[in-house]
């Protein structure tokens, strides 16, 4: 089966083909937008939008071209249908639509979060089911006790910001610019971690959940206190900041595999690929199976959306109704 697979929950348009019997990604496009919304500091909906609109047709086209295959070749359609951003969604929602319609074969709305997971089956050695999963993106950072396809339950989340949300924010705080989970590492390598003694939120608390928006307050407070930041400064506020939150991921990620007795670790979402933060779980996490996509697949891709789709294509009925759903916890996935 060739799954064509589209992502446009946010601010990356994807577009992929998962080739089942290869057990590949033939071919895949995908165009950031990120520069376009650095200018406002962050992701405006509407310019999103309309930049998916007239990027998503070109590239669709292009990945079709690269891979050898003819538009009639491909089996199924895997679209994006949240959580996200409404217009961006509808925009691929719609466009996988039409092209199922068109060729007359079926199309499925996939769960971007369960998505983020899935990806990780597609390494070699992959992990199996039951795993705990982290997700740590710009809108999620949930601990998941992930019992099959489809079966998730939510075990901790954050109780405010989300992990990649804080990256950026305290990297809108620093001036770095969007997004600002990258720069915010880059600077940290020159940066002191010992420098500034940020709190690790909730680490003290007996349960699975987190808040980062205090962390990012702490980190605002301090900032206020310089009349003029140096660069030095800067790095040092990075370097620490970020080992707050490695910390803090460790910590509770710690606390679940010993609650759930799951000795897998499934990581994903745009977060995972901090480099410092992966070392940060392999080394204090020893003992346990800890699994990560290659770093290109931790952002958002097409590629997630269409190897999530070979899943469910093989097993669903054609579903041209599914409606976009923008807020969609992946515990009601109920497919499991
Ligand atoms: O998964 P993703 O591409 O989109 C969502 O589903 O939200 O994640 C984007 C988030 C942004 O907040 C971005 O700043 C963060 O992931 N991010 C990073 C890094 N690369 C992306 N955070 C920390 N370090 C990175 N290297
Ligand atoms: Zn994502």
């Amino acid at each position: 089966m060739k799954v064509l697979g589209i992502e446009t929950s946010c601010d990356e348009t994807g577009v992929a083909i998962f080739d089942t019997e290869k057990n590949t990604i033939v071919s895949e496009q995908l165009y950031s937008q990120a520069a376009k919304h650095a200018l406002y500091g962050g992701v405006v909906p509407e310019l999103a939008s309309r930049d998916h609109l007239k990027k998503l047709i070109p590239l669709i086209r292009l990945t079709v071209q690269e891979s050898g295959y003819l538009l009639s070749e491909i089996d199924g359609i895997a679209y994006t249908a949240g959580p996200g951003l409404r217009g961006p969604l509808l925009i691929g929602a719609s466009a996988a639509k039409a092209i199922a319609l068109s060729l007359g074969k079926p199309s499925i709305g996939i769960h971007h979060m369960e998505a983020h997971l899935l990806i990780n089956l597609l390494e070699s050695p992959a992990p199996s089911f039951p795993f705990l999963t982290l997700l740590i993106s710009g809108g999620h950072c949930l601990l998941i006790n992930s019992r099959s396809l489809g079966d998730y339950e939510i075990i901790g989340q954050t109780l405010d910001d989300a992990v990649g949300e804080a990256f950026d924010k305290v990297a809108k705080i620093l001036e770095l610019g969007y997004p600002g989970g990258p720069k915010i590492e880059e600077l940290a390598k020159k940066g002191d971690a010992s420098a500034f003694n940020f709190p690790r939120p909730m680490t003290n608390k007996n349960n699975l959940d987190f808040s980062f928006s205090g962390l990012k307050t702490a980190v605002y407070y301090e900032c206020k206190k310089f009349k003029q930041i140096s660069d030095n400064q800067k790095a040092d506020i990075a370097a620490s900041f970020q080992t707050a939150v490695a910390d803090t991921l460790l910590n509770k990620t710690k606390k679940a595999l010993l609650e759930t007795e799951l000795n897998e670790l499934v990581i994903g979402g745009g977060v995972a690929s901090n480099k410092f933060i992966r070392e940060k779980l392999i080394n204090g996490l020893e003992g346990n199976k800890i699994f990560f996509p290659p770093i290109e697949r931790c952002t958002d891709n097409g590629a997630m959306i269409a190897f999530a789709g070979s899943f469910y294509l093989n097993e669903k009925e054609q579903d041209m109704n599914l409606d976009i759903k923008p807020r969609w916890p992946l515990s009601e996935l109920n497919n499991g």
